[in-house]
């Protein structure tokens, strides 16, 4: 018997980003994000105004999903949202949105755990090859820093997360402390191109098992410069690229550590990466580097990486096959685990 083609609208809303995609199956029809400039004035994001933003943001959002999509609503055979974890104000907003949707089209509701649907960003349809399981899934963002074993679909366990900030919140604050402008990552990830990764020594911060640590990193750094700058004034415009390239080297040299523990004590080398972060160009380098040693390596399209609503769709796509729905009385869930 043919499967009848599903229509899954997707919400996400758990951090400062409300978007909404629509997918025919595995493959997207559309994919709309509006981002919150709000909180680049604050250096970073602040929860009661992404849930605002969420509020103003939601409808329109998903009315360009649809329009985009072409389709028309009445089509929709499910409506999928992010469940946590998260920020709760940002959660609520989706989460009743995706509730009174689907109780008004009368279709199933499916719940997605966030950090499920960023490794299974992998699996949406875009023509490229998909990670067989088992395989490690790494999900390096400003909000997480997760080393995944993956044998299914949702058969997921975290085999390493941070005990503290995310490696993004690394970078970010980081740069906060040289006077760049939020978020930081990118810009680190520039001007590090142009500077000497072993001008400066930063320590690696200790963290048991397969777990990170990076507060005590940034910590590191907050200290040298206060430190270089008692003694010239000028120490972080003088040496910014070195800094930066010193910075980004030392973050590298952190999660490889942990990667590589993982590939071997798992024996899995075949590593999906994820998040925000997975777009530094230091951090390529050093993945095509481990393809020589035999990782077999997966990186989705930046705008299925970045938080987005394809991958809450995928995650529920698979739910869907397998009539995984949630009921009504549903609520947010902000500290969702795995
Ligand atoms: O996945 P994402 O868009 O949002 C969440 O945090 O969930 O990730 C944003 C993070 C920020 O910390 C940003 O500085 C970092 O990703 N980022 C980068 C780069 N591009 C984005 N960090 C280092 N190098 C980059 N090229
Ligand atoms: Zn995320």
């Amino acid at each position: 018997m043919k499967l009848q083609n599903s229509y899954i609208l997707a919400i996400e809303s758990s951090c400062d980003d409300t978007s909404c995609a629509i997918l025919k199956n595995n493959q997207v029809l559309s994919n709309v994000t509006a981002a919150q400039a709000i909180h680049e004035q604050y250096g970073g994001v602040v929860p009661e105004l992404a849930s605002r933003a969420h509020q103003s943001n939601i409808v329109p959002t998903v009315d360009v999903a649809i329009k985009n999509a072409g389709i028309d609503k009445n089509e929709l055979t499910a409506i999928a949202f992010t469940k946590g974890p998260g920020l709760m104000g940002s959660l609520l907003v989706g989460t009743s949105f995706a509730k009174s949707l689907a109780l008004s089209l009368n279709i199933p509701l499916i719940d997605v755990h966030h950090m499920q649907a960023h490794i299974l960003a992998h699996f949406i349809d875009h023509g490229q090859r998909v990670p067989e399981f088992p395989f490690l899934g790494v999900t390096i963002s400003g909000g997480h820093t997760q080393i995944v074993k993956v044998t299914d679909y949702h058969k997921m366990e975290v085999v390493g997360t941070t005990q503290d900030d995310a490696i993004g919140e690394a970078f970010d604050k980081s740069g906060k402390l040289m006077g760049l402008g939020y978020p930081a990552g990118p810009q680190i990830d520039k001007l590090a191109q142009l500077g000497n990764p072993s001008a400066f020594e930063f320590p690696i911060p200790k963290a048991p098992g397969l777990n990170f640590s990076f507060s005590g990193f940034k910590t590191a750094v907050l200290y040298f410069l206060q430190k270089e700058k008692s003694k010239n004034p000028n120490f972080v415009e003088e040496n910014l690229a070195d800094l930066c390239a010193s910075i980004q080297h030392t973050l590298i040299k952190i999660l490889f550590k942990k990667l590589e523990k993982a590939v071997k004590e798992t024996g899995i080398k075949r590593v999906a990466i994820g998040g925000g972060v997975s777009a530094n160009s230091g951090i390529r380098t050093a993945l095509q580097a481990k393809q020589q040693q035999g990782w077999d390596i997966f990186i989705p399209p930046f705008e299925y990486t970045t938080d987005n609503a394809a991958m809450i769709g995928i995650s529920a796509y698979f739910k869907y096959l397998n009539k995984e729905f949630c009921g009504l009385d549903v609520s947010a869930a902000p500290r969702l685990s795995m």
